[in-house]
């Protein structure tokens, strides 16, 4: 049974004794945790935070939230995703829906900095999902193929397990409005269907999945339950350990076997 996902995003949020005192308490709280946790920090916490894991001995994947999609020059205040693998981390954040709205990240970029990603070691988790507008418009099918069609460009099948897609509709991101189990269900199939189109069934079915948008530590069970859920990705519930540690039991699969016993 593949290890289920539970990631956090940071955010512009917590300083560098923030970041290490979080992991101090996370260890603690999810020691007897076996799903994959990812911690999505501030980009300069990154190696800070690794040394932590290490003394911690957790197998914690650190990961940043973002780089600049060129290799090296002049680009003032921004860091490559060279920098980000050689700073300990083992993952980042692509096309958060923050990225693709405020700073106008488009479809392009998006896959440019995928495969920037890959060439680097960093394992992607890609971002995608409908607004509100696409939403009451009937867009949401068309909005996801295009967005994982596009982001996915010229990347083999072999590269596929070294990514994560993180289902986030925009609507539910911080708003406190979960989207219903139908709702996740139906955008999953979407993206697996739209992988056994471009790649093979296989791939689709192996590819990790997570889902996104306000889950906490209340909801986060009901959403752990929804077939083809490999996990989430979680904003603001993240911040508290206790409560984050809360949604990584609720994805644990050790946890579940001696529950049923
Ligand atoms: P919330 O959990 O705060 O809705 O944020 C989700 C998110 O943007 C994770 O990347």
């Amino acid at each position: 049974m593949p290890k289920k996902y539970v990631m956090a995003n940071f955010k512009m949020n917590k300083t560098n004794d923030e970041v290490v005192d979080y992991i101090d308490k996370l260890s603690s709280l999810t020691s007897d945790c076996d799903c994959q946790v990812v911690l999505c920090v501030p980009s300069i916490s990154i190696p800070l935070a690794v040394q932590k894991v290490n003394e911690k001995d957790r197998d914690f994947i650190i990961a940043c939230q973002n780089f600049n999609e060129n290799d090296f020059g002049a680009f003032t205040g921004e860091i490559n995703a060279e920098m980000v693998a050689g700073g300990g981390a083992g993952a980042v954040l692509i096309g958060h829906s923050e990225r693709r709205n405020l700073f106008k990240e488009d479809d392009l970029l998006v896959n440019k900095k995928i495969l920037k990603a890959l060439k680097s070691g960093l394992i992607c988790i890609f971002c995608l999902g409908e607004s509100l507008f696409d939403k009451k418009n009937n867009l949401t099918e068309q909005v996801i193929i295009n967005q994982l069609s596009k982001g996915l460009n010229s990347i083999y099948a072999n590269e596929l397990s070294h990514i994560v897609i993180a289902y986030e509709p925009v609507w539910a991101i911080g708003t406190g409005i979960v989207a219903t189990e139908q709702e996740i269900s139906q955008s999953i199939c979407i993206i697996r269907n739209t992988l056994a189109k471009l790649y093979n069934e296989e791939i689709a079915n192996n590819v990790t999945i997570v889902y996104g948008g306000s889950v906490n530590d209340v909801n986060c069970k009901d959403i752990s339950k929804i077939k083809g859920v490999d996990g989430v990705l979680v904003g603001g519930a993240s911040l508290i350990p206790e409560k984050f540690s809360k949604i990584a039991k609720a994805f644990c699969e050790c946890k579940k076997t001696k529950n049923k016993k």
